[in-house]
């Protein structure tokens, strides 16, 4: 007899560190270099912790599937090429988008430091997962930043009804002082096609206003979303939104774009994604002190505004992922026992350690 499906779906709480480890075990065990491994890695825990499990370390089986496809190359290093002093272009090869996006992230930093902002663009490379890890890079060096990447096509433009533009996500973000940084990561669509995958994993239903069938009916049903489109929130300022993620990130690099980028499961050839990653100095036009003052200021009108009816409190943008951050540093990050089934399968293949559990 099969075990029940609740068993698959109980939750286990896995350690940081442990999971850390065990993503770096598998993305060696593939191929991947020791130094980008703990980059992809970080990243992809970093995700995990925030709260944002659409982006996190689930994704590394279709990662993985994409290395033994031979459409993404773990071993290969991007390079960096300087165009002006405040301008610099980021050639993927093709490697892990989390190690050309932290390349690129860490050269305009260097930039804005001396000239006051820094812009690089990123081509030849692939999905890098939640956009917040870069703009917390730059928040982590005292930056403010505009981080810009396309994807592979998901979402109709307004008033189409086929895939053309990717659910490409908008993020920025500033430091602040004593209170939380401003970091916003959001979708143009409703929600993260991420969000349908993880309901699909879980046997779970989703919202009818998230996608539309293959028909272009409203659809609860994951499977099936997936074959049709998302939709776009707010109409056309989402669609818009979308197409000016191909803009920056996909015409200005020389990547793929206008619904070229490759799909994750596509297996006919490399991504071809493109990013788009800004620093700036915060102190360009008051003293740092001032600048720290404000984003404070700003922080606790923002919270402290008056309630709507059924509202408990008001959060600031990513403040829900830190708290989730906060939480889960002290008590693991949560995992169904079907996705570390999943996650151990690919410790399997490549005869690593797996992921130990429910002990
Ligand atoms: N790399 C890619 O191609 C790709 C594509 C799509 C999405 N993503 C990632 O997926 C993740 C999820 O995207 P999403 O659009 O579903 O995010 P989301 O809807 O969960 O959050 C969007 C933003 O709204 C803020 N927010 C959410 N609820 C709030 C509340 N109650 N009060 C105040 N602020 C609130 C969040 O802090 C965040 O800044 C992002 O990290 C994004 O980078 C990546």
């Amino acid at each position: 007899m099969s075990e029940p499906l609740t068993t698959k779906q109980a939750i286990h709480h896995i350690k940081p560190s442990e999971l850390e480890s065990f993503v770096h075990r598998i993305l060696v065990g593939n191929g991947v270099t020791e130094k980008h491994a703990s980059t992809v890695a970080d990243c992809l825990v970093q995700a995990d912790l925030r709260g944002v499990d659409t982006h996190g370390s689930n994704r590394i089986p279709s990662y993985m599937q994409r290395i033994r496809q031979k459409v993404l190359d773990p071993s290969a290093s991007p390079e960096l090429q300087e165009i002006t002093p405040v301008a610099a272009l980021v050639d993927g090869k093709n490697a892990f988008g989390f190690v050309s996006a932290h390349l690129a992230m860490q050269k305009a930093i260097k930039m804005a430091e001396v000239f006051g902002l820094g812009l690089v663009s990123v081509k030849n490379s692939n999905h890098f997962g939640m956009s917040a890890w870069l703009v917390q890079q730059a928040i982590d060096a005292g930056m403010m930043s505009l981080v810009f990447t396309n994807s592979s096509p998901a979402l109709p433009v307004w008033g189409g009804k086929s895939k053309l533009m990717g659910v490409s996500p908008i993020a920025c973000g500033a430091p602040a002082g004593n209170e939380r940084p401003f970091i916003l990561d959001m979708a143009p669509s409703v929600a993260a096609r991420g969000k349908i995958y993880k309901a699909l994993r879980r046997g779970e239903k989703i919202p009818t206003d998230w996608a539309l069938d293959s028909e272009g009916n409203m659809t609860d049903d994951p499977a099936k979303a997936l074959e049709g489109v998302m939709l776009p929130m707010g109409g056309p300022k989402g669609s818009a939104l979308a197409i000016m993620m191909d803009v920056f990130s996909g015409v200005f690099s020389g990547s793929a774009f206008a619904g070229n980028v490759t799909g994750p499961y596509d297996p006919s050839k490399p991504a071809d994604v493109g990013h788009f990653l800004m620093a700036i100095k915060p102190d360009l036009f008051v003293s740092l002190d001032d600048f720290k003052d404000r984003m404070d200021y700003l922080y606790q009108r923002v919270v402290g505004s008056d309630k709507m009816g059924g509202v408990d409190r008001i959060y600031y943008p990513g403040e829900i992922e830190q708290i989730t951050r906060e939480k889960r540093l002290l008590e693991g990050i949560p995992f169904t026992e079907l996705e570390i089934e999943s996650l151990n399968k690919e410790a399997e293949l490549v005869g690593v350690e797996k992921l130990q559990y429910g002990v």
